[in-house]
């Protein structure tokens, strides 16, 4: 109810609202309405009340919380079971957990710090505490599990327009899965799966959003590396409970072209935001170094790099320079 109390408020933001006009739209009593009020002062709204006007939001902290991101999802079922805490080991981790335990796609998992975020290629991912969106979402296609990685790929150019409509910056991917402002990183992205040998039981897509960092929020080693969304906006920092409701939305909207028109629509926007593609890249994986022009990627989202002697290497994964 009180997500349900906040759209209301917010929606309605520019004028004063009664308490009989917001008991009828919600379904509540007055009581009920000035009880929920009170919680939402409690939590760090300001709420201006003026006798025989009503009501009107003056300040929403910029906290991240389930209320915060539910009321203002436009979605059907992405986030509506959204499970939030403030502290947890990696979201991942209780996303595998809930998958197990049959939760249906859509849940969310999401929280304000993880103790052991992990990225790509079993690095850590520095996830703390009042700066970005560190979140894990549960899907279930029935696909065969050679084609989950077409996933990652949705989920990149997903989180590109998710934070480009919420935010007015541009963000570009850097094959596979690294969302880049001016070219340094500001997003990433880890598709995990549990299935059997030949069908998805569930896919985990687990997506780290740097949003309000300052430079030292990095450690030394990543200051020239990464960025936030504030950093590359003059310091200016967003709500990351718009910025993560809309890169729901927009996984919302591409996994639904996904299911009903596959991979072909989603391959063709990826390639029109990634910067990999035609250009000449360096592809640094453990085993080997590959380079030469980047010509495309296969339908299963493998990267294919021509060489100098005309042969075509195909890229599983690797860092790209
Ligand atoms: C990458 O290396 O680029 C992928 C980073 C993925 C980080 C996110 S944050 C939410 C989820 N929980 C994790 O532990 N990792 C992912």
């Amino acid at each position: 109810m009180r997500d349900k109390l906040l759209q209301v408020l917010e929606d309605t933001a520019d004028v004063y609202v009664s308490g009989q006009e917001i008991s009828r739209l919600l379904g509540i009593s007055r009581t009920a309405v000035w009880k929920h009020m009170e919680e939402l002062r409690k939590a760090g709204y300001e709420i201006e009340a003026v006798p025989r006007k009503g009501y009107r939001l003056t300040h929403i902290p910029n906290l991240i919380s389930a209320d915060e991101i539910k009321s203002r999802l436009h979605t059907k079922t992405f986030g509506q079971k959204l499970v939030y805490k403030e502290e947890v080991t990696s979201t991942q981790e209780e996303a595998h957990k809930l998958a197990g335990k049959n939760e249906p796609e859509g849940t969310v998992v999401a929280a304000d710090k993880q103790l052991q975020g992990r990225g790509r290629l079993d690095r850590p991912w520095v996830s703390a505490s009042g700066t970005g969106l560190w979140f894990s979402i549960i899907l279930r296609p029935d696909i065969r599990p050679q084609n989950a990685p077409q996933l990652t790929l949705l989920a990149a150019v997903a989180v590109t327009e998710g934070i480009a409509n919420a935010s007015g910056l541009q963000p570009r991917i850097k094959w596979p899965n690294d969302i880049l402002l001016n070219e340094k990183k500001t997003a990433g992205i880890l598709t995990e799966m549990q299935s059997d040998p030949d069908r998805v039981q569930a896919v985990i897509i687990g997506i780290g959003l740097n949003i309000n960092h300052d430079k030292d929020h990095f450690p030394p080693e990543l200051q020239s590396k990464a960025t936030s969304l504030a950093l590359e906006n003059n310091g200016t920092a967003f709500h990351r409970a718009d910025i993560t409701a809309s890169v729901l939305r927009s996984l919302e909207y591409w996994y639904g072209t996904y299911l009903t028109g596959g991979f072909g629509a989603v391959r063709r926007r990826w390639e029109e935001l990634a910067d990999t593609i035609g250009n000449h890249v360096r592809a640094v994986s453990r085993f080997k170094t590959v380079e030469g022009y980047a010509e495309g990627i296969t339908d299963d989202g493998v990267l294919l790099i021509k060489q100098k002697d005309g042969t075509i290497e195909k890229i599983y994964s690797a860092d790209i320079d």
